[in-house]
């Protein structure tokens, strides 16, 4: 089948790249020249395990081409996917201006039946707007002849998994209005979940839904267990053994439960915020969602006064080794990352930095722009405790779960670690003579 795939970022490079791994042929369309022009010579732009021998080996053989021009990449194609950003606009809903620019464009374009699918996250009712927005744009034309469907399926990756997620889906939701595009659907994604029928067809505000649904239990599951955290350390209690001992409830299951600095990422933190939006516009107050997205929001301050009283409310003069700039491991995303939180505030309160990530580091230093005289950058994460009088562990990347204990002390200037992601094992660090800081344990 004939494939458009509209914006060429996490999602919609996965997208492209799976679609044309199993035979289909697939356009990538974006606005963003040095991203296509980079992809044309077979380099990719993001940092996700997997995907670059999947481009090239596609594009090598002709199955996945990539393009500035939504026209030609939707000529030839039967269903048309919206993967662009929606990120937060001031207020903190979501800003569909990126799908609303694509959906004009489409409507300016399209000549013959398509099905246009909107991947990206966004609130009910916007695909519905999509369709109104090419209607309107194929009157313009003079062209109501021309017919298309508008449908929402949305995307379940997981940025450091993408290829295997979507490849290997837990369920495939599909809101449609009609049978013909819902069969349409069904016989595309039919080859990911060929093992047992796992797609799941609902209207179209259902699955616009659900996927805010999912994102914002998985956060609540995190900022519960955070404030819960800091609850253990006030009662003596230990985060992880409280975790286990839920966790092993088969009604709770084990996933999501861990204790750390707050989530991040391009996604929870955002689709959390434009849920609530989106209630509040409703008049069907989200309480639970604003109560999940506070927590969260302390859950950073809270870390970062920990560290802070350890040296008396005084860091000036400090230097700080920081393990991990992405919001998770396995990728080089560092959108709401917690390091990029803590980082300048340590800055503005005197310290230096020395911080170390496997991928995420070109993107990291962009968005600090502007702290390059307090913040350097190592090429390995133990060269980054040189001199440093402790270590930050932001993100738990999987060299940095098993370090070499008794080197890290010696290139520390003081043994004393700051776990934001409680990786290590309390009994053990103090058996080494490290002061160790970690999130609700004992
Ligand atoms: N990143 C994730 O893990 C993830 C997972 C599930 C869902 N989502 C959702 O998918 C959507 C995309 O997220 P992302 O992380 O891939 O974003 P991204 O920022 O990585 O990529 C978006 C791309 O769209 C391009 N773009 C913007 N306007 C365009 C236009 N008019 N025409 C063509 N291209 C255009 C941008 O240049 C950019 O390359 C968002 O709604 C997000 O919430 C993201």
């Amino acid at each position: 089948m004939r494939i458009c795939v509209v914006g060429t970022g996490y999602v919609g490079l996965v997208t492209g790249a799976c679609f044309a791994e199993i035979g289909h042929d697939v356009w990538c369309v974006d606005v963003d020249e040095r991203k296509i022009a980079m992809l044309q010579e077979g380099r990719i732009p993001i940092y996700e395990p997997g995907l670059e021998e999947i481009v090239r080996r596609n594009a090598s053989q002709g199955r996945l081409r990539f393009t500035t021009s939504l026209k030609e990449g939707m000529e030839s194609s039967l269903f048309i996917f919206i993967a662009v950003g929606t990120p937060p606009d001031d207020a903190g809903a979501a800003d569909l201006s990126f799908v609303w620019s694509v959906a004009r464009e489409i409507g300016d374009h399209l000549e013959s039946y398509k099905v246009v699918v909107t991947k990206s996250t966004v609130p009910v009712g916007t695909t519905l707007r999509v369709k109104k927005i090419i209607a309107e744009r194929l009157a313009l034309r003079g062209r109501t002849d021309v017919e298309f469907d508008a449908a929402f399926c949305p995307e379940f990756l997981k940025e450091g998994n993408a290829v295997e997620d979507f490849m290997k889906p837990d369920r495939i939701v599909v809101g449609t209005e009609n049978n013909r595009t819902a069969e349409l659907l069904k016989e595309l994604f039919f080859l990911f979940t060929m093992r047992e029928n796992r797609i799941l067809t609902m209207s179209i505000a259902s699955a616009e839904l659900t996927k805010y649904a999912a994102n914002a239990m998985l956060a609540t599951r995190i900022s519960f267990m955070n404030e819960l955290a800091r609850f253990c350390e006030r009662v003596d209690a230990d985060v992880d053994e409280v975790r286990t001992g839920m966790g092993s409830d088969s009604r709770i299951g084990s996933s999501f439960l861990y204790a750390g600095v707050g989530y991040g990422g391009s996604c929870f933190p955002k689709d959390v915020r434009a849920l609530i939006a989106s209630g509040d516009e409703a008049e069907s107050p989200l309480s639970i969602l604003k109560a999940v997205d506070a927590v969260n929001r302390d859950q950073r301050e809270w870390f970062l006064k920990k560290i802070m009283s350890h040296y008396g409310g005084d860091v000036a003069g400090r230097t700080f080794a920081v393990w991990g700039l992405s919001f998770k491991p396995q990728t080089d995303d560092v959108r709401e990352s917690p390091a990029l939180y803590m980082i300048p505030r340590l800055v503005e309160a005197g310290a230096r930095i020395r911080a170390h990530d496997p991928v995420a580091t070109a993107n990291a230093r962009e968005r600090l722009a502007g702290l390059e005289g307090a913040v350097e950058y190592t090429g390995e994460n133990y060269e980054a405790l040189e001199g440093a009088d402790a270590l930050l562990l932001m993100t738990e990347w999987p060299p940095f779960r098993r370090p070499d204990f008794q080197r890290m002390k010696e290139l520390l200037r003081h043994p004393v670690i700051f776990d934001g992601r409680n990786q290590y094992s309390p009994a053990l660090m103090r058996a080494m003579g490290f002061d160790y800081v970690c999130i609700g344990r004992r």
